[in-house]
């Protein structure tokens, strides 16, 4: 909190003006006549409320500024309380005199590092990509076939610029701008609302908006603005930033809103989250809404009625491009009719109802200075390339990713030609290529300019990190290092995974420090983390006397450890780093499974053929690669037990079903079995998962209703021997409301 310091002056004449975006006008009067923070709160009339309010802001949000930029405080601990109590009890009793820069709305007062995280009300997702034609028409098809809707019905989309920037949710009650949140990891994202204050696109209230609207757009800069922004920066002797995306996020997430406000950013808005009331019954509809409610849209939304009009409108977009004035990466395309958005849904981390169609990826040649192989978490030896530095869409690439020793000599993993069957050497001219955030890969190489003398690359069959041999098993691209916890790399990729984004994501613990207690035997494995205040936060041995280490530091990371050893369940078996266990499958795991408990014991159960292992592959996103994977990685006796180590100083926390409270359905387990005919099985099965039921593809004692269309054979039988309450699709429909 804040430190100790001298009394800040209360009414000096430069705190008249809010630091905040609108500079106040006060009065003759009420500046002359009165000194107000002197004024008991029950005898403040409301101007000189109005002129005490401004001054709290003032002084609030300056303490906070100060803090957050490391600057001496020059308020105490009680000060600020005190200050706030004021400010918060003014309020009180002139509620319409709150203002938007209110220091009220800071969530548990001035935090210890960096912003504020936020729950988003609802999450903030991603969305899936298209690269060329056919993704846009698999894409429909999709659409239809989940929906049920033959080739030939009416289906209308919308089509928009895919802005690149960042992402934004601007949350208004009663029509006041209240917080304004970045995406983070979609669930918890950072509390930015002073500084979305200071974007002029950003409209502070709104006349006619729901009680809650959460608006949700990108923020970013025009490409004359990030212009004058490098100029300005070239002669501050200040770094420069490598595109507008980057200076539009850096300039968002400062703590110092005076910063932020010094930079031109803008905001388009493109969706919602929680709302009170509808905005529209299409998406277009809702779009049109925000532009009514003062929100800046983008101009080329158009609706499609398929894909020929969507790929139009792509061709259209792309040739605008170059005079937009600003970045764009792609079109989104999304099902103009809520109703079916809304029956269409959600993946774990993207809509079913909308799809990025990418620009084609940005070339640039340079030369192949090396190749080196990195060792990773699960053993796979990648070789990367390092390249002679070259700019590629803005950002510098001196690396690219090789995948395999089959991509170097120029095969796939079929054995067919890539790049005309030519081989990748060091020292050739490549062109490397990068789209969005996708690692740099290299698309050709020209032959013409290839070396005299220059040798094939020789791929190494042993691990260069330990040595140990690593063998190329049937069927799999990469050569792995056998060396399982032998392997230094190994051991160390998969502690830097176990605290990534996404999974533990310690603050203060990354792959730095990970791989520096690593070194110095100071951790091994995950549990380790968990004990290191016990282990060097005392004693002879103390974190807080390492070189780059002090006493707050070390407490704040100890502190950051504790927080972090209660865990959703998805993110535990996420962070465990297991092969082919990505983030969206362990969300899909941890939500089929509620608990560590029942998890655990079905991956020890779990052997093929049986029922726990039929139960995991009937997991929506688990197929036998994913479920093979995870049933060895429980098998494995060293990788069991440190798993054991680390969940014995964990609390886990049950994986939250949604609607889990209100649903008939929610904990339930049901099958579905003979042929659905109102609607799919996709939709019939995601829409059971959205009210929180388990959906299994077999009858056993655990399920709890079977759902029967016509045809329905073993399955019926089965769960008429076993007692279970077998219904028809009407009346499934009927259980959840659906009629
Ligand atoms: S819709 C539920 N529309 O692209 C889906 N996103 O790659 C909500 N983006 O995280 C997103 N322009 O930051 C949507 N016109 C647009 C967009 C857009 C840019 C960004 C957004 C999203 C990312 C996904």
């Amino acid at each position: 909190m804040f430190g100790r310091g001298k009394i800040p002056p209360l009414t000096p004449p430069d705190i008249w003006t809010c630091p905040a975006q609108h500079p106040i006008t006060v009065s003759g009067q009420a500046r002359g006549g009165f000194v107000t923070d002197q004024i008991d709160i029950e005898d403040l009339n409301r101007a000189q409320a109005k002129v005490e309010l401004a001054r709290l802001a003032g002084v609030l949000n300056a303490a906070n500024a100060a803090y957050h930029g490391a600057d001496a405080p020059d308020i105490s601990d009680a000060e600020y309380d005190a200050l706030k109590q004021r400010n918060a009890m003014i309020e009180t009793r002139f509620p319409n005199l709150k203002r938007d820069d209110s220091p009220s709305e800071r969530v548990g007062g001035p935090v210890q590092d960096g912003f504020e995280k936020v729950t988003h009300a609802v999450r903030m997702l991603s969305l899936g990509n298209a690269f060329d034609e056919d993704d846009v028409v698999a894409f429909d098809t999709s659409v239809r076939k989940f929906l049920g809707l033959g080739a030939d019905a009416p289906l209308t989309y919308t089509s928009e610029p895919k802005i690149d920037g960042l992402s934004l949710s601007l949350r208004y009650e009663a029509g006041h701008l209240v917080q304004a949140a970045t995406r983070g990891d979609g669930a918890l994202g950072e509390n930015v609302t002073q500084n979305a204050h200071t974007i002029s696109d950003i409209p502070q209230h709104l006349e006619n908006a729901p009680d809650i609207l959460e608006v949700r757009g990108e923020v970013y800069m025009s490409h004359a603005d990030f212009a004058a922004l490098n100029a300005a920066q070239d002669k501050a002797g200040d770094k420069r930033f490598a595109n507008p995306r980057n200076a539009a996020a850096g300039s968002l997430r400062q703590l110092d809103t005076n910063i932020t406000r010094s930079r031109p950013l803008r905001f388009f808005a493109y969706a919602w989250g929680e709302l009170s009331a509808p905005l529209a019954t299409t998406q277009k509809g809702a779009i049109d809404h925000l532009a009514a409610l003062g929100f800046s849209v983008n101009p080329l939304t158009a609706l499609c009625d398929g894909p020929d009009q969507m790929l139009a409108q792509y061709a259209r977009i792309e040739t605008r491009r170059a005079t937009l004035g600003y970045d764009i990466d792609g079109v989104v395309y999304k099902v103009d009719d809520l109703a079916l958005q809304a029956r269409l849904g959600f993946r774990s981390t993207t809509p079913r109802w909308a799809i990025a169609h990418k620009f084609p990826a940005e070339l640039a040649w340079t030369w192949l200075e090396g190749i080196d192989i990195q060792v990773g978490r699960t053993g796979a030896l990648s070789p990367v390339a390092r390249l002679a530095p070259v700019t590629v869409g803005g950002v510098v690439v001196s690396n690219a990713t090789l995948h395999n020793e089959d991509y170097i000599a120029g095969r796939d993993a079929n054995g067919a030609a890539i790049r005309g069957g030519k081989d990748i050497r060091v020292g050739d001219w490549v062109q490397v290529y990068r789209a969005g955030d996708v690692i740099p890969k290299i698309a050709d190489v020209d032959l013409g300019k290839r070396p005299e003398g220059s040798e094939p690359f020789v791929f190494p069959e042993k691990c260069p990190e330990c040595a140990s041999d690593a063998p190329r098993e049937e069927g799999d691209a990469v050569r792995r290092c056998s060396g399982g916890i032998i392997c230094p790399a190994q051991v160390v990729e998969k502690l830097k995974h176990f605290v990534a984004r996404g999974a533990f994501d310690i603050d203060g613990l990354g792959a730095k420090q990970v791989e520096q207690f690593y070194r110095d035997g100071w951790i091994a494995e995950p549990a380790d983390i968990f004990t290191l205040e016990e282990r060097f936060g005392t004693g002879l041995k103390q974190l807080k006397n390492r070189e780059g280490w002090g006493a707050k530091s070390a407490d704040n990371l100890f502190a950051a450890i504790k927080d972090k050893s209660r865990i959703p369940l998805g993110r535990l078996i996420f962070a465990l780093g297991i092969r082919h266990v990505g983030e969206a499958g362990s969300n899909m795991l941890a939500l089929h499974y509620g608990t560590w408990d029942s998890f655990e014991t079905a991956m020890t159960a779990a052997r093929d053929p049986g029922p726990e292992w039929d139960e995991l592959n009937a997991i929506d996103g688990v197929g036998t690669v994913l479920a093979t994977s995870l049933v060895t990685a429980f098998a494995q006796p060293a990788e069991r037990a440190s798993i054991d180590r680390l969940v014995a100083k964990l609390q886990v926390e049950p994986a939250k079903r949604p609607d889990a409270g209100g649903s008939p359905v929610a904990g339930k387990t049901v099958v579905f079995t003979g042929t659905l005919e109102k609607v799919t099985r996709a939709e019939a099965k995601a829409r059971a998962e959205a009210l929180g039921a388990k959906v299994s593809g077999s009858v056993s004692a655990k399920t709890d209703i079977l759902v029967a269309g016509p045809g329905a054979g073993s399955k019926a039988k089965k769960a008429a021997e076993l007692g279970i309450k077998t219904m028809d699709e009407d009346g499934w429909l009927a259980l959840i409301g659906a009629t």
